[in-house]
């Protein structure tokens, strides 16, 4: 059972998790605060203890134990015309990866666009949607999805999954990652309005396959090259002979 007073201690936001709601059961965290009419507040973080249609990238699902991992996600209604979005999706998953490192000094690395392993196994997933009104986005729900204590994945995958517990070998406290967490997003936050290129900086050097040939794949059609950079938008920037493509969706494969 998580614990609210003990992640409610640890909690060192402004805004962000400060209307705070705990699910026992929920479609999708991300689905709920995306149409929402009762939770519409900036920093809402909605934690749901068992999905029962958590989604993932690219139409998959995430299927993730009752009571042991983290599914939840963070809502945020500001003005996003003269912001990069995507780069908070990068930005999310190096606030993951810098909570990891700092409470259990796991050796995490970040695939794009937003995976993030450990030892080349993925311990956690973020997916960032948005609603528009007209021309204006309005809505910015990033979902957030990390194997804290499962202690195994039976299943076939793409990349094999793992959690904090199998990498740290002890069960660990949700309650403290999860403000850990929140703590840092929100000081994401300003960093992303205020100096994004310290965000794309920081991705680049978590990524360790920029520089590598790379297969992308996106449904049935397939490219090559080399992963040559991600551009100021965070997209990646793949070189393919002399030619440089700009690519916005797909996953990333070493060849
Ligand atoms: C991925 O790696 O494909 C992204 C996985 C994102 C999963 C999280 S769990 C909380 C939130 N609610 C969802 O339905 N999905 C995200």
């Amino acid at each position: 059972m998580f614990n609210i007073e003990e992640f409610d201690i640890k909690l060192d936001t402004e805004v962000i998790g400060r209307n705070f709601i705990y699910s026992d059961e929920v479609e999708s965290t991300n689905s709920v605060l995306l149409s929402s009419k009762e939770f519409n507040q900036h920093g809402t973080v909605l934690l749901g203890e068992f999905q029962t249609k958590g989604r993932g990238r690219k139409e998959r699902s995430w299927v993730s134990n009752a009571g042991q991992n983290l599914t939840f996600s963070i809502l945020l209604k500001s003005d996003f015309k003269e912001h990069k979005i995507n780069l908070v999706n990068l930005g999310s998953s190096l606030v993951v990866a810098q909570a990891l490192e700092n409470l259990f000094q796991l050796n995490v690395e970040l695939k794009w666009p937003n995976d993030v392993l450990v030892e080349k196994k993925k311990i956690a997933g973020i997916l960032l949607e948005s609603t528009s009104k007209g021309n204006k986005i309005n809505r910015v729900v990033i979902g957030i999805g990390i194997n804290v204590n499962q202690p195994n994945f039976p299943g076939k995958f793409d990349i094999q999954p793992t959690s904090i517990r199998k990498e740290f070998k002890e069960l660990v406290s949700r309650e403290r990652l999860l403000s850990e967490i929140l703590n840092m997003f929100e000081d994401m936050l300003e960093t992303w309005k205020k100096e994004p290129e310290k965000i794309l900086n920081d991705w680049r050097n978590r990524c360790k396959m920029i520089g590598e040939r790379i297969k992308i794949i996106d449904g049935d059609k397939q490219k090559s090259g080399i992963f040559n950079d991600i551009d100021e938008d965070g997209f990646l920037v793949l070189k393919i002979a002399d030619k440089y493509e700009k690519i916005h969706f797909g996953d990333v494969s070493l060849r």
